[in-house]
């Protein structure tokens, strides 16, 4: 309970209208979450794993048609339709609000609403925000657990008149009579994320996955952040925040806009394969920045854990994460060993004989079907991490010297380029490109514009956003971090990576913190600044020369012909698009048609 009237009132309607059988206000305990996994063991929701092989740790599989965040039924309130912009799903507030009504009137009959006040940041940093969120899951009970500072400590620091943004969940399952609940519950036909980004409020139905139930993640930190950011100045955005350290000792922090499932958790927490250099983590997903007193802008991680893609995730590509899961875990829709542990596509390279699958089928190699999905995911606590920067609760936040943009492109995009100046780094940002993954429901691997890794995160028209950036860069005496372009995702005529990616990554990182310095060399192009092929260490990775010359290679042709692409892009947004990036386009236009001519 709370002395936060406003807080009291809200819990007192949302109770009003979801009628649960019980109303419990989460304190943040230990005993708390052990008591959820009670429950959930209880209703067959999660399975407890191997104590001596993963202490403390379970598995839930979830309902096969809620696996991952929904865009489709993802929705962006604002009273004029123009705010959400084109890349946004709109409708009218007062509308959503009556369907809202009529799903969550009775949607919580028959089970217990969880109250759980939680803080995005660290308690009491200037940049941290307290959302609260009602949910009917016991399981979003123990992810929020993982995810965010949550508890008594944050209603005692909201006091009795402090801000907080109300998120209200519900897996939109009643039971009633009695009923005999299911393993995982959700109304997987009848799914609605919605945001009033004026208000300031969330609300969630049908889905207990992920983004779409864990409101403190991509609804609040991103969606509802972004608009507070825009109206104070302030940068929310979808990056990974790492710190690192050069041989001489030097410390830089960098940012990394990566779209889902694209290698933030996998660049946050890198092993460095060249000698003496060395990376810790600050964030793997989320990062808030506002400018400090010097002009440089600091970032805090708001989020507590990782709720990170586990396919993929191997002693090889991420040993820190690895690491990281020893124990006290949650594993969602991975495989289950024999021996009552996890395993998932990648983690070894031979996989077990036998396995429970995600879906709960026996399984074997010859299966033909994925032992985990591929959105299965792990959530942790951040501070398991063994290379957590000393840094990452900082109240004040890291500076950052270098902010990264990256997709997923097979073609045109080469490893590395650097922006000029903040107005070529924000229109590169803007024309970010990527192939689909399944870290959301659709078709894998088409290919879509994802600005600044925001597509599906920016809670108001995508244009303004890009305004705002711009914006940012305007401010007297910023010290603005230089802006840089990345692509781990090339691929040769046989369909392989180009780039070996993950603890190599450490060789571009080392371009980029030197490039910041002035040290680097680099050379100009239509794109910006490549590395030289000296600049860059490619010792040792049995790279031939031509592989590095096409990985570095600025494609004209490929670029030129995404020229007509971005322009028709624009065009959705009319005249919000800055006109900074019409300039930054006809000049990059005049460069690569010049570039051509030359070598013609
Ligand atoms: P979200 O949590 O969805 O925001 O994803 P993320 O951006 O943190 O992605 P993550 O680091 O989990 O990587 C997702 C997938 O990309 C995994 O299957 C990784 O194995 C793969 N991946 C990550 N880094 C690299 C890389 O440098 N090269 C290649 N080829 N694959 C990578
Ligand atoms: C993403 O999709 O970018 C994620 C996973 O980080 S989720 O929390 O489901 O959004
Ligand atoms: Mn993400």
């Amino acid at each position: 309970m709370s002395d936060h009237k406003k807080l009291q009132d809200w819990v007192s309607r949302m109770t009003e209208l979801c009628q649960p059988d019980e109303v419990v206000w989460c304190d943040g305990s230990e005993a708390e979450y052990n008591s959820m996994w009670d429950l959930l063991i209880k209703s067959g929701t999660a399975k407890k794993l191997n104590e001596s092989l993963r202490p403390n740790s379970y598995l839930v599989k979830s309902d096969p048609n809620d696996v991952a965040r929904v865009e489709d039924k993802t929705f962006i309130c604002s009273a004029n339709e123009e705010d959400a912009g084109p890349t946004n799903n709109w409708q009218e507030p007062e509308k959503m609000r009556e369907t809202l009504i009529g799903l969550f009137e009775g949607c919580m009959r028959g089970r217990t609403m969880y109250v759980i006040p939680f803080s995005m940041g660290p308690i009491g940093s200037p940049i941290a925000q307290v959302g609260v969120e009602i949910t009917d899951s016991p399981y979003v009970v123990t992810n929020m657990h993982k995810m965010a500072r949550v508890g008594t400590a944050v209603l005692d620091h909201l006091g009795e008149d402090g801000e907080f943004v109300p998120c209200i969940h519900s897996v939109g399952s009643p039971l009633t009579d009695g009923q005999a609940d299911v393993a995982w519950p959700c109304n997987s036909k009848n799914i609605y994320i919605v945001h009033y980004p004026e208000t300031r409020e969330i609300w969630s139905f049908g889905s207990g996955y992920g983004g779409n139930a864990l409101l403190g993640k991509k609804c609040l930190a991103l969606r509802i952040a972004s608009a507070m950011a825009r109206d104070e100045g302030w940068l929310a955005e979808h990056m990974l925040i790492v710190k690192i350290t050069n041989p001489e000792g030097d410390i830089k922090y960098i940012a990394g806009a990566f779209p889902s499932a694209c290698g933030k958790t996998n660049l946050a927490m890198l092993t460095p394969t060249i000698p003496g250099w060395k990376v810790e983590t600050v964030g793997d997903d989320i990062c808030w920045m506002k400018f400090g007193a010097d002009g440089q802008l600091y970032a805090i991680n708001p989020e507590a854990g990782f709720f990170g893609v586990a396919p993929g995730t191997s002693d090889d590509s991420n040993p820190n994460a690895m690491k990281t899961l020893h124990g006290n875990c949650i594993f969602t829709n991975v495989g289950e060993t024999d021996d009552g542990d996890v395993w998932w596509e990648g983690m070894t390279d031979e996989p077990p004989a036998h396995l429970i699958d995600w879906k709960g089928n026996d399984w074997t190699p010859e299966s033909g079907t994925p032992a985990a999905h591929p959105n299965a995911r792990f959530t942790v606590s951040a501070n398991q991490c063994p290379v957590i920067a000393d840094e990452w609760e900082d109240l004040k936040g890291v500076p950052i010297s270098a902010i990264l943009f990256g997709g997923r492109r097979a073609t045109t995009v080469p490893l590395v380029n650097e922006a000029n100046n903040w107005n070529q780094g924000t229109f590169f940002g803007s024309i970010v490109s990527s192939e689909k993954t399944a870290a959301a429901a659709g078709k894998i691997g088409e290919l879509r514009r994802d600005p600044m890794a925001m597509l599906p995160f920016c809670g108001y028209n995508m244009a303004s956003y890009w305004q705002h950036w711009i914006n940012i860069g305007k401010k007297d005496d910023a010290k603005l971090p230089g802006i840089y372009y990345v692509n781990w995702f090339r691929k040769d005529d046989d369909g392989k990576f180009m780039w070996p990616g993950f603890g190599e990554n450490s060789r571009v990182l080392k371009w980029i913190f030197e490039r910041c310095d002035g040290a680097a060399q680099a050379i100009e192009t239509p794109i910006g600044n490549l590395p030289t092929i000296d600049a860059m260490d490619f010792s040792g990775l049995g790279l031939d020369e031509t592989a590095i010359a096409e990985l570095l290679r600025v494609e004209i042709d490929g670029w030129l012909q995404e020229i007509p692409m971005i322009k028709e892009y624009y065009a959705k947004f009319g005249d919000r698009v800055p006109a900074e990036f019409h300039e930054q386009l006809e000049e990059m236009q005049d460069r690569l048609e010049k570039a051509k001519q030359e070598a013609a």
